[in-house]
């Protein structure tokens, strides 16, 4: 059967509840559960997700998570809480396939293969015990004891938990006690409390899980949501189409900043997450890995391709690429089938993911790789009320080798996954105060200082047990990719205080998006040389950036925060089969 299209009108989430604010600091208690949503259409059955919410409001919990407002210089606390059990208290297993035989946030270390009551059952279930999870705080500037380490995760509390399980991952113990002893805090089991400074540029962060070697999956299940940084001095609130959903709103309030989760997600018949499973000794073995995913349908804010009714006048639309591996080339067409699409409004571009850009930037087709956002601005005001205009998708439809859709690949199904979202234009009510993107003045960033360091990196292809691995990596002396994992020693030990360049060279066929933790870095030249000037989309801060095959990326960062990071490919299946690497930075000697 036909999913059919624009049957739901887009959900914006609600602004998530505090539990406590006060002159020092804004308080959050936020659990991830398990429930049932309905995704696709009414009518179709509902899918059972796991969403972030408020302990303190059962009806904050949902897919996409309500959203963190948070406003600049102002610290937020969150206790993360893993509540994945059942009404009875027990812990509730994954809802996709887990591969146990990837390094992973295993707790039950050498003896995955078992079940509750300790046997391994040889069916084809693969791991089926208690999931681990942990947040991370998506370009944050955030110390490593908030940082969601992949290794800092923990297991819900739990009834019938395994007495030989660890409940949480080597990281979590080091930096809990760390954190316990700067802010006096008593953790609960169960749970980390995390502290988020905001003391970065005003622009849109987004909190989802990242557990080791699990993140692919327990993304995929929903737990993901917005981080909105506010505020600062860069730039007044008013000249920006507003409002975003605030904490006190009345329901149906209008909104004219919305935040749009976009990512692929494919159903089983009876509206279930569906993700490839494959198994390993002739159907016999656990669930293998797949080295990437490409779903079936679009889903923004967790819907399928929903309609939002707007007005004529501006919208800003903060724009965030949520899927494991697809790559978005958007456009507001106004034929949903057509390609090439023919863009009838630009989408102006006023920031990257770490804030805003230099100047506005109007795309006909604008590119978003995993996890990058876009802050967009698009002007309704001179389109005849009644007028119907689709975001499409000319992104492939599987991995991104680089070029442009149509004369390089194939674009994205026009019928199905070259289809986001439907906007329905109605009359104005009201005079739009903000300012047309096109005379906007943004703030330009502050320039990094001189490089003390330049790094020499590789992104590399590894066969390995018969499927091929990405591995980030090194460059040896004579100019080779040397493939490092996890946990191998650490390579990339910034000095405090220190600004880097870091040169990664691909070696491979595909475009990765590369992340690093705790910095907001500046592109600084990418193509064969390096030396190409970065697009005019780019010239802001970013934390995840596209590194094209066989081109070098050069970015530039200083690194202001000590401890342990990670930087990785964030094409999610390439993260959780070792295309992660440590990232530490040590204290300056002096
Ligand atoms: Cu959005 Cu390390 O990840
Ligand atoms: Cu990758």
């Amino acid at each position: 059967r036909d999913i059919p299209k624009y049957v739901t009108a887009l959900r914006i989430p609600p602004a998530m509840p505090t539990v406590a604010t006060d002159a020092e600091r804004d308080t959050y208690e936020i659990a991830v559960r398990q429930f049932r949503q309905q995704v696709l259409p009414p009518a179709w059955p509902r899918t059972t997700v796991w969403g972030y919410g408020s302990t303190a409001h059962p009806g904050s919990f949902g897919y996409p998570a309500p959203t963190i407002m948070a406003r600049v210089g102002r610290p937020v606390r969150v206790t993360w809480i893993n509540q994945l059990v059942d009404g009875r208290g027990d812990y509730l297993p994954h809802l996709l396939p887990v591969d146990p035989t990837l390094h992973w946030a295993n707790p039950a270390g050498g003896i995955e293969h078992r079940d509750r009551h300790g046997r391994w059952d040889g069916s084809r279930q693969g791991y089926r015990g208690p999931v681990p999870q942990v947040v991370h705080l998506h370009g944050g500037h955030s110390t490593q004891e908030s940082d969601g380490h992949s290794e800092a995760w923990y297991l819900p509390v739990a009834r019938d938990l395994p007495p030989d399980f660890a409940v949480s991952g080597s990281a979590y113990r080091e930096f809990r006690s760390r954190f316990a002893e700067r802010s006096g805090l008593r953790w609960t089991p169960g749970s980390a409390t995390f502290e988020y400074a905001n003391d970065q540029r005003s622009c849109t962060l987004w909190y989802h899980d990242h557990a080791l070697g699990l993140t692919r999956e327990n993304v995929y299940a929903g737990p993901a949501g917005f981080y909105l940084l506010g505020g600062g001095d860069e730039l007044p609130d008013e000249v920006l189409p507003g409002p975003a959903p605030a904490r006190d709103d009345p329901p149906n309030a209008s909104h004219h900043d919305i935040p749009l989760l976009i990512q692929d997600r494919s159903f089983t018949a009876d509206g279930d997450l569906r993700y490839p499973e494959r198994y390993s000794a002739g159907g016999d073995g656990p669930p293998v890995w797949v080295p990437g995913f490409s779903g079936s349908t679009m889903v923004v804010n967790g819907r399928t391709w929903p309609t939002l009714t707007v007005r004529r006048r501006r919208y800003r639309f903060r724009l965030l690429n949520g899927c494991n591996s697809r790559f978005l080339m958007l456009s507001v067409a106004a034929n949903a089938t057509a390609r090439p699409a023919r863009p009838v409004l630009p989408v102006w571009q006023i920031g990257s993911d770490g804030g805003f850009l230099p100047e506005p930037v109007p795309h006909e087709r604008v590119t978003i790789g995993p996890a990058q956002r876009v802050d967009a601005i698009v002007d309704f005001t001179d389109v005849p009320a009644g007028t119907e205009l689709y975001l499409v998708n000319e992104g492939p439809d599987g991995m991104y080798g680089g070029g442009r859709p149509g004369v390089d690949f194939p674009p994205a199904d026009p019928q199905t996954t070259g289809q986001v979202l439907r906007f329905v234009v109605t009359e104005a009510t009201g005079a739009d105060p903000s300012v047309p993107p096109e005379q906007l003045r943004l703030p330009s960033h502050p320039r990094l200082g001189a490089t003390q360091r330049v790094r020499r990196l590789s992104l590399n292809e590894r066969s390995s047990h018969g499927s091929t691995v990405m591995l980030l990596g090194v460059l040896d002396e004579r100019g080779r990719g040397l493939p490092l994992r996890w946990s191998d020693p650490v390579t990339e030990q910034p000095t405090l205080g220190e600004t880097e360049v870091w040169e990664v060279r691909n070696f491979t066929r595909h475009v990765h998006p590369v992340h690093l933790h705790q910095v907001q870095f500046e592109l600084v030249g990418r193509g064969h040389s390096g030396r190409v000037r970065p697009d005019p989309g780019e010239r802001g801060w970013m934390d995840t950036v596209l590194a094209y095959p066989w081109e070098v990326t050069r970015i530039k960062a200083r690194f202001d925060l000590p401890g342990r990071y990670a930087w990785h490919c964030h094409l999610l299946e390439h993260e959780d089969n070792e295309m992660m690497r440590p990232l530490s930075v040590l204290p300056g000697g002096g």
